[in-house]
C-alpha cells in the first residue's frame, strides 16, 4: 500500500483537485487496492467544508466528482502515516517540513512532471474560474506522471 496525501493552503481548491485526479487515474489503471489517496490544508480556515464549488465544478467536466470531499487540516502525524506528501506551491512545502521531521518523501506537485523543476500550482482562489482550469490541467498531467512513477 502506497499513501499519497496531496497538500495545499486551504484544502478547498487545489489540493482536491489533485487528489481527485490522481484518484480517477490510479482507478482507470485497475491500481485502487494499491494506493490510499488523501488531501489536506496547512491552514485551518475552511475545515470540514467541501471544496471550492469552482473546483468542484471543473473535476465534474473531466467526469471527476468531488463533492464527498471534505477540507481537514495537515497534521505533524501525517508526516508518518504517509509515504508520500505533495505540496502544491513553496510556501506549502515550506509550512510542512516546519511541522518536523519525517519519514515522507516530500514532493512539489508539479516537479512529478517532465517539465522544469520548481513550478508551482499557483492558489486560483482569488482568482477567476480560468485560474481552475489551469490547476486542472497541471494537476492532471503531473499526477498522471507522479502514477508512472509510483506504480
Ligand atoms: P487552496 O486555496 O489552498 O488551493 O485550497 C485557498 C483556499 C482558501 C484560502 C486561500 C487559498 N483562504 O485564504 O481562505
Amino acid at each position: 500500500m502506497i499513501r499519497v496525501v496531496f497538500v495545499c493552503l486551504g484544502n478547498i481548491c487545489r489540493s482536491p483537485l489533485a487528489e481527485g485526479a490522481f484518484r480517477s487515474h490510479v482507478e482507470m489503471r485497475g491500481l485502487s487496492h494499491l494506493f490510499e489517496i488523501d488531501s489536506a490544508g496547512t491552514a485551518g480556515y475552511h475545515v470540514g467544508e467541501p471544496p471550492d464549488p469552482r473546483s468542484i465544478e471543473v473535476a465534474r467536466k473531466h467526469g471527476v466528482d468531488l463533492t464527498n470531499q471534505r477540507s481537514r487540516k495537515f497534521v505533524r502525524a501525517d508526516l508518518h502515516t504517509f509515504d508520500v506528501v505533495v505540496a502544491m506551491d513553496h510556501s506549502n512545502l515550506k509550512n510542512i517540513k516546519r511541522l518536523g521531521p519525517t519519514t515522507a518523501e516530500l514532493v512539489l506537485m508539479r516537479d512529478a512532471a517532465n517539465g522544469p523543476q520548481g513550478l508551482e500550482v499557483p492558489d486560483p482562489y482569488y482568482g477567476g474560474v480560468n485560474g481552475f482550469d489551469t490547476v486542472w490541467e497541471q494537476v492532471d498531467t503531473a499526477t498522471r506522471l507522479l502514477l508512472d512513477r509510483l506504480s
